[in-house]
C-alpha cells in the first residue's frame, strides 16, 4: 500500500489508520480511540484514494495492497474541516469562562469556586495560591468581575473576596461581616447581617470588594451563585487542540442547535450536552465492560440523538469505575467528575 507516496507494509487485516500510524504518519482522528472498537462516523481520519477519488475513513476500513492514498489532499483537507466545522456549529459552548480570560494571573475561577461550592478548602487554597493574588493592585481592577455573567442576577461573584479569603490563610471561620458599602450599611441600619444581604442579593446590588473580609459561609454562598460559563476540562480537550491545530473556527457552519443539557451523578460526575459531540466513545466503552455496570446510552436518532443513562436509570446509578472510565474516554468536557 502506498499513502502520501510512501510505499508501506503491513499484516493482513489492519486497518489503514494503524499502518499509517506505525510508519510515522499522522492521520488526525477524534471518534477513534486505541482500544475501542472503531466507529467510523466523525469524518476526521478520512484519506483519499488517489486511483478512484474515493474517500474513505482511515480508522475502520481496512488495508488492500493495491490501494495509493493520501492523507492531506485538497479534497481530505475540505471534508475534514467541514467535518468539524459541522461539530462546531452545534457547540454553543464557551471553552474559558469570561471571568478567567480577563484575570491578569490566569486563575480558572469556575474550578476555584466549584471547590468552594463543595467545602474542599484544602484543594481550593491549594488552587487559588498557585495564581498570584494581584486584586486592587494597579496591576488588576477586578477585571473578573465587572465580565462574570452573573451581574446582572445579583450582582457579580465575589470572585475577588474568595482569592484573597484562600491566600491570606486568615481564620475565616470568624471573619466578621463588613459591608464595604457604607451608603447601603446606613439605609440598612437595624436590619440583621442575614436580611441585609437577602435584601442586597435581591437588589444588585454588591457588598463585596476585593479587600472585604469574608467568611466560609459567604463564600460558599457566592461560590453556588456562578453559572460555570466555562468547560470543566478546558486544557484537556481534543477536538479544541484538533480544531486549533487545523484551523477550524466557530461560525463558519451554522443552523439549529440542540437543547442544552447539564446533569450530574456520582462521584463528582457532570455531564454537559453542549460539550458533547457524539463521538460515542463513551458508549463503546461501556461494551468492554461488564453487561450489569450501568453506563451512558444513546437515545433519539439523527438530529434528536443524545447520549444520557440508561431508561429508567440516572446518572447517580454509575459506579465510580464507571464513571473515570467514561471520563477517560470522552474526548471533550461533556463528561468530567471533579469535585465542583
Ligand atoms: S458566573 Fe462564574 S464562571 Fe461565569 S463569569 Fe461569573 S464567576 Fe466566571
Ligand atoms: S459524552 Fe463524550 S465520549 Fe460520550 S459521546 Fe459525548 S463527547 Fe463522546
Ligand atoms: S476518527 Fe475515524 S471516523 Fe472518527
Amino acid at each position: 500500500m502506498t499513502i502520501n507516496g510512501q510505499q508501506v507494509e503491513f499484516i493482513e487485516g489492519a486497518t489503514i489508520l494503524s499502518i499509517a500510524t506505525a510508519a510515522g504518519i499522522y492521520i488526525p482522528t477524534l471518534c477513534y480511540k486505541v482500544g475501542l472498537h472503531p466507529a467510523g462516523g466523525c469524518g476526521v481520519c478520512v484519506v483519499e484514494d488517489l486511483d478512484t477519488g474515493k474517500i474513505m475513513p482511515s480508522c475502520a476500513t481496512v488495508a488492500i495492497d493495491s490501494l495509493n492514498l493520501d492523507s492531506n489532499s485538497d479534497k481530505v483537507t475540505a471534508i475534514r474541516n467541514s467535518a468539524l466545522e459541522l461539530l462546531l456549529s452545534d457547540h454553543p459552548a464557551d471553552c474559558e469562562a469570561p471571568c478567567r480570560m480577563a484575570c491578569p494571573s490566569g486563575l480558572p475561577v469556575q474550578k476555584m469556586l466549584g471547590l468552594v461550592a463543595e467545602r474542599d478548602w484544602e484543594d481550593a487554597k491549594n488552587l487559588a495560591l498557585q495564581y498570584p493574588f494581584v486584586c486592587g493592585d494597579s496591576l488588576c481592577q477586578t477585571p473578573c468581575e465587572k465580565v462574570c455573567r452573573r451581574s446582572k442576577l445579583g450582582g457579580p461573584v465575589a470572585i475577588c473576596a474568595i482569592h484573597r479569603m484562600l491566600c491570606d490563610d486568615v481564620a475565616v471561620d470568624s471573619v466578621k461581616k463588613e459591608p464595604s458599602t457604607h451608603k447601603f450599611r446606613s439605609r440598612m441600619k437595624g436590619l440583621s447581617d442575614e436580611l441585609m444581604l437577602e435584601m442586597a442579593d435581591e437588589k444588585g446590588l454588591r457588598i463585596y470588594s476585593c479587600s472585604t473580609p469574608i467568611d466560609k459561609e459567604l463564600a460558599v454562598y457566592e461560590a453556588r451563585r456562578c453559572l460555570q460559563c466555562g468547560c470543566g476540562r478546558p486544557d484537556d480537550c481534543e477536538l479544541r487542540d484538533l480544531c486549533g491545530s487545523l484551523g477550524v473556527k466557530q461560525g463558519n457552519a451554522t443552523g439549529t442547535t440542540r437543547a442544552i443539557v447539564r446533569e450530574s451523578g456520582a462521584f463528582g460526575f457532570k455531564f454537559n450536552s453542549s460539550r458533547c459531540i457524539l463521538c460515542g466513545r463513551c458508549v463503546r466503552e461501556m461494551q468492554q465492560h461488564p453487561s450489569d455496570k450501568i453506563g451512558p446510552a444513546y437515545h433519539g436518532r439523527g438530529f434528536d440523538a443524545r447520549i444520557g443513562p440508561p431508561l429508567g436509570r440516572t446518572w447517580d446509578d454509575m459506579d465510580q469505575e464507571t464513571v473515570n472510565a467514561c471520563v477517560a474516554v470522552c474526548p471533550t468536557g461533556a463528561m468530567v467528575a471533579e469535585k465542583g
